[in-house]
Order: C-alpha cells, then structure tokens, then sequence
C-alpha cells in the first residue's frame, strides 16, 4: 500500500517534470561527480570555440549542417537523426545525416566529408570520445563550431557546446529507484544486487554508474547490498559498445557462480535499456529465483514491452524530441552569429576546459507512469508496444 502509495506520487511528480523537461525555465540539479550545482541557463562565455567567427550562413538563414550519429542499431539514434533532420529542415537549413555503424574511422570520415563538402556546424554523437580530436582539428582551423550531442568530445578545444540530458541524474534516479523499491532505509536485508554498466569510451557511462553508486554504495558499505560476484568496479562492470550479447554473456557467468543454486537475485542495475535486455535474457534462459528489480534506460520499445511483462521493472524516458529542439535552437543562434543557450557551466569539463552545456532533465518511466508519458505524449502509439 505505501509503496503504491509512493509510485503513483512519484508518477505525478514526473509527469510534472516531464512537462518541465528541457525548457528553458527548467532547472538544472545536476552534481556531476565532485562539481558544483551548475549555474542556471549562463551565457556560453568561456566556451573554447564559440568565439570564433561566426559560421557561413546565408542571409536567408541557410546553411548546411552535419549530423553525426553512432549507429542505426540502437533505436534511439534513428529517432534522434530523424527528429534533428526534420527540425533543422523546418528551421531552413539543409543536413547531411551520417550514421557510422559504431565504426570509429567510418565516423572519422564521415565528419572529414562534413567539413570539406562545406557544413557551417557540426553536431557529433561520438562512438568513443576520445577519437574525434585531430579530424577536429580541421573543422576548428576552419572555424566550424562543433556541438557534442548527447555524448561529450572528448580532449578537443574543437568542441564548443555540449548537449545532453543530465547523466548524473540519469544514474541517481536508477540507484534511487533500487534503494526505494527495496526500502533499503527501513528493510532488514541484506539483499543481492549485480551491476551493469555501458561502453568504457563513453562518457556518459561513468556518470550514469556514478550517479547510482552514489546512492548505492553506502548500502553496499553497510551490508545491507551484497554483490554476490564481487565486481563492483567500473571496468569489470562496463560492456564494451552497450552489446546485448556482451551483457547477457557477462550476467550468464554471475549467475552460474552465484545464483545457480536458486539464491534471490533481488536488483540489477544496468545503466541502460540494450544492456538490461541482455541480462533479462540471460535470467530468462538461466534463473529460478524470483524476478528481481532490473533498471534501464531511453525507454526503447523492447524494454517498454518488457516492463509491460514484467521483465523490466523502470527505465529513464530521455525525450529525444526535447534534446532535438535544444539542439537545433543551439545551431540557430549559432548560424545568427549569437550565442547557444546552455544552463550547465561547471559539471562538464573534456580535458581541455569546461564545455558549456545544455543538460535536459530525465524522468524514470515504469509501469505505472509509462502510458502517461509514452503513449500520451504521442512518443509512441499502443499498437507500438504491443
Ligand atoms: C546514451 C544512452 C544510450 C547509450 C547506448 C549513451 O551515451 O546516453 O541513452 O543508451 O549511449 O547507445
């Protein structure tokens, strides 16, 4: 009844912030491991290239921008390519979508092509954000401002903006929905947990497991979390290019060490959706015990399914429409000669600097919010989820 209770409050409160979601009145409560609160909606003063000349755009407001995106294979991608092309068209721009199949050097030439064939902006989701700064190092020479999207560039002074949702908060909100749901504050315990986390070249990786270790780890410290396999760092947590397959092999190992025997498993924490399909298949193939807590992330609809079955207990709704608008009203005021509006100055730095950033708020979406949030907002149809 309480815990019922304290859903559908949470449900409302995230509803409510959805609506906030990346609008420009929204806050930013972002705490980017060992940062400060970031200052909200600050002008981009220090970013490293934003002082450069203002990029070619035509007098009508034209111009050609790049789009650089990982790979088709992850479902958030396409949706993000597509609802930037639609925008940055409707806003008079002409783009050139690339998607690169996860391949770094397809990606490197790819974003060489942009730069010679003439794009005034490029907005880049990185496959491994250490591998874009020397083809970068043309694109500043000709003073084409670049825009990290969702992932940050990383070791570039090419990088002027950074846009994303908020990927500390993205891990807070799924440690906080483990701790919760458990009642690890009032519950005896202890209770069996295993950790799964993203690509080690990414980024957001390290925030997303950051976040939720930073309301998991004193459980863990105390005992009343116990993680059966021992791996609880970083490294020996990550799967190498978000794999479903790499997750699932990985969790078949744990299970068959620990959990074979029929002992509870009673959370996992996996850092996104690709990743917490591959251990819900492999508790599917190799588990007895009762289904425990899995968390996710982008509410993909393979996960969205199986949180209707029961195989997915949440996962962070990233409204990839939302982080689209941002991004193209950032390349407006950049092609207009201004200034991006950004309300995070302090929590990203890439090794050469702070990027000034624009950081969307996520929400956690789970079986009792999710019509609300998905269906409602016309994210997607019933017969998608069917
Ligand atoms: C994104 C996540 C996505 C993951 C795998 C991360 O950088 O922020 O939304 O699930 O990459 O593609």
């Amino acid at each position: 009844m309480k815990k019922k209770l304290v859903s559908m409050i949470l449900a409302t409160a995230m509803v409510a912030a959805t609506l906030v979601g990346c609008g420009n009145s929204g806050s930013s409560q972002t705490t980017a491991p060992a940062a400060d609160a970031p200052a909200a909606e600050a002008p981009a003063a220090e970013a490293p290239a934003a002082d450069a000349e203002a990029p070619a755009a035509d007098a009508a407001g034209g111009g050609k921008v790049g789009v650089a995106m990982p790979t088709k294979d992850l479902q958030r991608w396409n949706q993000d390519g597509s609802n930037m092309q639609k925008e940055l068209e409707a806003a008079g721009y002409e783009v050139d979508l690339q998607y690169a199949s996860n391949d770094i050097q397809t990606q490197v030439s790819q974003i060489e092509n942009m730069i010679n064939s003439g794009c005034s902006v490029l907005v880049i989701a990185s496959i491994e954000g250490d591998s874009l700064g020397t083809v970068l190092e043309q694109a500043k020479e000709k003073n084409i401002p670049v825009i990290a999207y969702d992932r940050l560039i990383m070791n570039s002074d090419a990088v002027s903006y950074y846009a994303t949702f908020d990927n500390y908060m993205v891990g807070t909100k799924q440690g906080e929905y483990i701790r919760d749901h458990l009642e690890l504050d009032t519950a005896e315990g202890p209770f069996n947990i295993e950790l799964t986390t993203g690509d080690p070249g990414d980024n957001n990786a390290r925030f997303f497991f950051g976040g939720a270790m930073d309301v998991l780890q004193p459980y863990i410290d105390s005992g009343k979390l116990v993680v059966k396999s021992g791996q609880t760092d970083f490294e020996t947590v990550a799967t190498a290019n978000w794999a479903t397959e790499t997750a699932q092999a990985r969790m078949d190992s744990i299970i068959s060490a620990n959990y074979a025997d029929g002992t509870q498993l009673h959370a996992c924490l996996c850092s996104n959706d690709s990743t917490a399909l591959g251990v819900a298949n492999s508790l599917e193939a190799n588990y007895t015990g009762e289904w425990p807590i899995i968390t996710g992330q982008d509410c993909d609809i393979a996960s969205v399914k199986n949180m209707i079955a029961g195989k997915q207990s949440m996962s962070i709704f990233k409204d990839t429409r939302t982080l689209a608008s941002k991004v193209v009203e950032m390349v407006d005021a950049i092609m207009k000669g201004g200034e991006a509006p950004v309300n995070d100055t302090k929590s990203y730095d890439n090794g050469t600097g702070i990027i000034p950033s624009f950081l969307c708020e996520p929400v956690f979406a789970d079986i009792n919010n999710y019509k609300e949030l998905l269906i409602d907002s016309g994210y997607y149809t019933e017969a998608d989820l069917q």
